[in-house]
């Protein structure tokens, strides 16, 4: 397997990269910290210009490149590999220095366990060898093949040795495949933590919004919260929303966790369907709805697809909430 030079100008700062091997990741490994926020190719942080040189694109629909991305010859290193000597334009602020307080870190994961939770949604469990530290709210990369990365929200809470995902099938997605193929036993690779939509200290009361599988999000920060003894500000209200009743998976967990930390727990579906006696309606629509005002005096919290999470943030944004009060993760539709 060839190795590849990659040079940061100005700089002159400049590292190995294997093939097949993300250049952000290689940098990392040589304890220079190229800027990135989702590292999967959603955010654009990591976008740099490339002077010199080949990549391969591992991610080619990655939303956050553009037609004039291409023109203009820039790249995300999240999801792109050397296929020569490179050189990169890097300004000061796409420097940083290692986050000292929480790393991210390569893990073994060793899947031990899966289990189907509704159509086509599954929990997998992976042991790790050392605990998992990572913040309520993050998420892990798990590289499925060879050049087929994908972030998954993790479920459990930090500091055991193990990640939980909530994952839902997509019809002929190459990640689906892989890891809904995995047998217990088989080793993927894992990084984690990655994001920046996790649970902070405040003084202001959360609200949790779950949509779909965001819910693993959602499950993370109860689940530790509980742990926390009341030492943390507890959220009032949990918002959980689906298509349909049977695609709300793990609610009487929600529900337990929910009662212990003394918030309101509200399921809505968004197709009406008989025997279904909570709220209907996008979930926007039934924090609008529903959510005591005033509003201030929260921070929101939602995570789930895009598709479920943006208008949320919207809507909250148009309700005159300030983007700092309001974390949303948002994934894509999947693959
Ligand atoms: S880190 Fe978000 S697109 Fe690369």
């Amino acid at each position: 397997m060839p190795d590849y030079t990659v040079k940061l100008e100005p700089h002159g700062l400049s590292f190995k990269a294997h093939e097949g091997e993300t250049i952000l990741n290689a940098a990392r490994r040589a304890g220079l910290w190229l800027a990135f926020e989702c590292g999967w190719g959603d955010c654009g942080t990591c976008k740099l210009a490339l002077k010199e040189g080949e990549v391969e694109n591992l991610f080619p629909e990655a939303p956050a490149i553009k037609p004039q991305d291409e023109r203009r010859n820039r790249i995300l290193v999240c999801q792109s590999a050397a296929r020569s000597n490179l050189v990169l334009q890097v300004k000061k602020k796409d420097l940083n220095s290692p986050r000292e307080d929480l790393p991210t870190k390569d893990h073994r994961g060793t899947l031990a366990a899966s289990e189907v939770l509704g159509p086509g949604i599954q929990r997998l469990s992976f042991t790790l060898e050392g605990p998992a530290n990572f913040i309520p709210g993050q998420y892990a990369m798990v590289e499925l093949a060879p050049r087929l990365r994908r972030a998954y929200l993790i479920a459990n809470p930090p500091g055991e040795e193990k990640v939980e995902f909530i994952v839902r099938y997509k019809e002929e997605g190459a990640a689906s495949e892989h890891l809904f193929g995995l047998a217990n036993g088989d080793h993927l690779p894992i990084e984690l933590p990655y994001g920046a939509d996790y649970y902070r200290e405040s003084n202001r009361t959360p609200v949790l919004i779950a949509c779909g599988a965001g819910v693993a999000s959602i499950l993370s920060m109860l689940r530790w919260l509980r742990m926390q003894d009341g030492q943390r500000e507890k959220p009032r209200y949990v918002f959980y929303g689906a298509p349909s009743p049977e695609e709300l998976v793990l609610l009487d967990e929600l529900e337990e966790l929910a009662d212990h930390l003394g918030a309101e727990l509200l399921p809505a579906i968004e197709h009406p369907h008989s025997g279904w006696r909570g709220m209907v309606g996008t979930v926007q629509r039934v924090i609008e709805n529903s959510l005591p005002t005033p509003w201030e005096e929260y921070t929101f919290y939602a995570a789930g697809p895009s598709s479920a999470v943006d208008p949320v943030s919207s809507m909250l944004k148009n309700a005159g909430i300030r983007v700092t009060r309001i974390r949303a993760e948002g994934f894509g539709p999947g693959s």
